[in-house]
């Protein structure tokens, strides 16, 4: 029961995955990105054309899967793919199913490894309320549509900001507002103001790790 688990929950675009990543090296840690389990069923849910609307259809479907893979693609990252996922993540079939791949994972991880961060929406609040360390990440909007907008760019996808904002809004309605699992800032959450420089993050999360 020592194990240590690591909630980073936060807005879309707030810098969980950087912020995740950093504590994942510098604590050894096994890193679950689980925006990456709801970005890929997503995108086999447009593949193989499932109607998500229809509930049966998608009932079958997640039943059908064995496992979902946490491999990376650009493709994931793409903006059609982040719109959609908002929105298919707000059904309660699918955040019951996501919910139980990541207990499965980190259940296997934590047969080798002493400890896992997962960055999300509701990990702290919902999947593991028993997380040692709860972090929420806090960064303004028109700061998380800058970087998104400059990362789109350099992935040479075409971006044009006020859209990226509208999107960016769009999305954080889509998650605080949702029936099931709203993103909230979870109890004894410590908040981390990742608006300034990295640095000054770590400086926070650094401080956040001495109860430790
Ligand atoms: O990178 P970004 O913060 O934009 O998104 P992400 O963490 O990759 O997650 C993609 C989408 O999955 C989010 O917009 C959420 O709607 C959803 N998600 C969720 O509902 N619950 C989680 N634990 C993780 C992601």
């Amino acid at each position: 029961m020592n194990d240590l688990i690591v909630s980073v929950d936060g807005p879309s675009g707030s810098g969980k995955e950087r912020i995740a990543k950093y504590i994942s090296n510098k604590y050894n840690l096994y890193h679950l990105d689980s925006g990456l389990l709801y970005r890929r069923l997503t995108y086999l849910i447009l593949k193989k054309k499932i109607n998500f609307n229809n509930k049966n259809e998608l009932f079958f479907f997640l039943n059908s899967l064995t496992s979902l893979s946490l491999k990376k693609h650009k493709t994931l990252r793409k903006e059609v793919i982040s719109k959609r996922t908002s929105i298919i993540a707000t059904i309660p079939i699918v955040r019951e199913f996501i919910n139980n791949q990541q207990k499965l994972i980190v259940k296997k991880i934590l047969k080798s490894k002493k400890g896992c961060v997962i960055d999300g929406r509701d990990i702290g609040s919902k999947v593991f309320k028993n997380a040692k360390i709860k972090l929420f990440i806090k960064v303004k909007t028109e700061i998380r549509a800058k970087r998104r907008h400059k990362q789109l760019i350099e992935q040479g996808e075409k971006s044009i900001y006020s859209k990226i904002f509208k999107d960016i809004n769009l999305r954080d309605k889509n998650d605080k507002n949702r029936v099931v699992s709203p993103l909230v800032v979870p109890k004894k959450a410590i908040i981390i103001d990742n608006s300034y420089s990295f640095k000054n993050t770590i400086f926070q999360i650094n401080k956040a790790f001495k109860k430790l």
